[in-house]
């Protein structure tokens, strides 16, 4: 640990960073998708009070468990049980969450690939031609992921651009990134937002998203929310320990987690607005799966005036969201490499971002480009290809059960007075919050969250 340890350079560095990692796919894409599959109002009103309880005390524990050991998780962990019994169990879910790191970066380069294509496809004016021939969008979707040299290509230009942030560090790389990034995704997407308010469809999109109709909810909606709620906020595999391992002791940790989540959850219910009010002008089917935003929405676009850009706009805006969340992927699985095994960073950034990506090709080619990989059936026939099979692995499995043990030892493990001492530091407010804290960590997220895991295993529920 030869090298200086990096930090942010201050609150809003630390915020914009976190915040780049939970703003995603899951935000622009899955978020949607579930939303419209679960008939909107109750559903959000749900996710919302799913964040809220289970999710924000959960990244409150993960920010303190980095910022009082600065390390990533392996090492936090180790730290926090020096001289206790039971320590390789924890330093294990730290490898875990590093694990996880490298299974779903893995797949997750392989979307955020789509993007720039389909960036590039907007404002070459390609994807116009396309929308206009009935059919062709979805012919071309299928013929593009079953194109293995297309996938491949676009998982390596991904991953190279995760890359480069990783290896200029945690201030010059990931936080000057995030700087940038992160307000133009929110002036596109606060653009999309006004625009979308003049559509036809808009006000149908505001009372499907929030009319609740609790008759419409089912508990199978309550748990597909609270697993959302974590794959959306990072949360559950050390992603948020490790950034937090950079964070400013000056800053308080409750109101940047407060903050986090919040931008999250705006940024959530804004793409849906956008999105809805799009399709519902326009009376469109939406159909589960990556359809909505590689198909639906681009035969929507180029209804509308200004299509090209609306449509170049948006994919840039999915491409930047997906950047930001690969980043804060690739640098658990380096942090790892830094913090245990002492590399330097230069090095853990390129040979971990060079072995997650031959190992992601796996995953591009699963699509249709070899057959064996698409066939491939590891867990059941529902997750045919190894795309599909990670996917499921990770989401359904690896980041419960991570947040589960997590919840555990920041609720259990650590001592009040513990978290009290870390917590407290940078926190000038009110401390009311924390009892209240306490009690959601030891008990709601713990109970929560089992939940998830008991309807998985018994009931044969799933979250993706
Ligand atoms: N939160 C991101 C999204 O919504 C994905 C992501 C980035 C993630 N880092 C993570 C998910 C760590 C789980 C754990 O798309």
């Amino acid at each position: 640990m030869a090298q200086p340890r990096g930090q942010w350079s201050g609150k809003l560095g630390f915020i914009l960073a976190a915040a780049g990692s939970a703003v995603g796919l899951g935000n622009l894409w899955k978020f949607p998708y579930i939303t419209y599959d679960n008939q909107g109002g109750a559903f959000v009103l749900v996710y919302i009070g799913a964040v809220a309880l289970v999710g924000l005390p959960i990244m409150i524990a993960e920010i303190t468990i980095g910022r009082r050991t600065q390390r990533s998780p392996v090492g936090a962990f180790r730290i926090l049980m020096a001289g206790r019994s039971g320590g390789w169990f924890w330093s294990g879910l730290g490898f875990l969450g590093v694990s996880a790191g490298f299974v779903i970066l893995s797949y997750y380069t392989v979307v955020a690939g789509w993007t720039l294509r389909y960036t590039w496809m907007a404002l070459s004016g390609q994807l116009r031609e396309l929308a206009a021939q009935s059919g062709a969008l979805d012919a071309y979707f299928g013929s593009y992921v079953a194109n293995g040299g297309a996938q491949v290509l676009g998982t390596g230009i991904f991953m190279t651009l995760t890359i480069g942030a990783v290896y200029f560090g945690v201030r010059s790389g990931i936080e000057r990134v995030a700087k940038v990034l992160m307000p133009v995704l929110l002036l596109i997407l606060f653009s999309l937002a006004i625009y979308a308010s003049t559509t036809a469809g808009f006000g149908e999109a505001m009372t499907f998203l929030f009319r609740p109709n609790f008759s419409e909810l089912t508990s199978q909606s309550v748990l597909e929310a609270l697993g959302h709620a974590f794959f959306t906020l990072s949360l559950g595999m050390g992603a948020i320990i490790t950034y937090g391992s950079y964070m400013n002791k000056k800053c308080s940790v409750p109101v940047a987690a407060l903050q986090i989540a919040a931008l999250d959850t705006v940024i959530a219910i804004l793409a849906c607005v956008v999105m809805f009010s799009i399709i519902f002008s326009f009376d469109m089917e939406v159909s589960k799966s990556a359809g909505i935003l590689f198909t639906t929405l681009p035969a929507v676009f180029f209804q509308l005036d200004g299509g090209g850009i609306i449509a170049a706009a948006f994919f840039i805006l999915v491409a930047f969201a997906a950047l930001t969340s690969t980043i804060s992927l690739l640098e658990v699985v380096s942090s790892y490499a830094i913090d245990e095994l002492a590399w330097s960073r230069r090095q853990a950034a390129m040979t971990m971002g060079a072995a997650i990506f031959v190992f992601g090709v796996l995953n591009a080619l699963s699509l249709g480009a070899n057959d064996w990989l698409t066939d491939l059936n590891l867990l059941g026939a529902s997750h045919a290809g190894l795309f599909n099979s990670l996917d499921y692995l990770a989401s359904n499995w690896m980041l419960p059960v991570g947040g589960l043990f997590i919840a555990l030892f920041a609720g259990w493990m650590m001592s009040s007075k513990d978290t009290w001492a870390e917590v407290s530091q940078g926190h000038d407010g009110s401390a009311a919050w924390y009892p209240a804290w306490r009690f959601l960590i030891r008990f709601v997220a713990p109970v929560a969250v089992g939940a998830i895991i008991f309807s998985i295993i018994f009931l044969g529920m799933e979250y993706q």
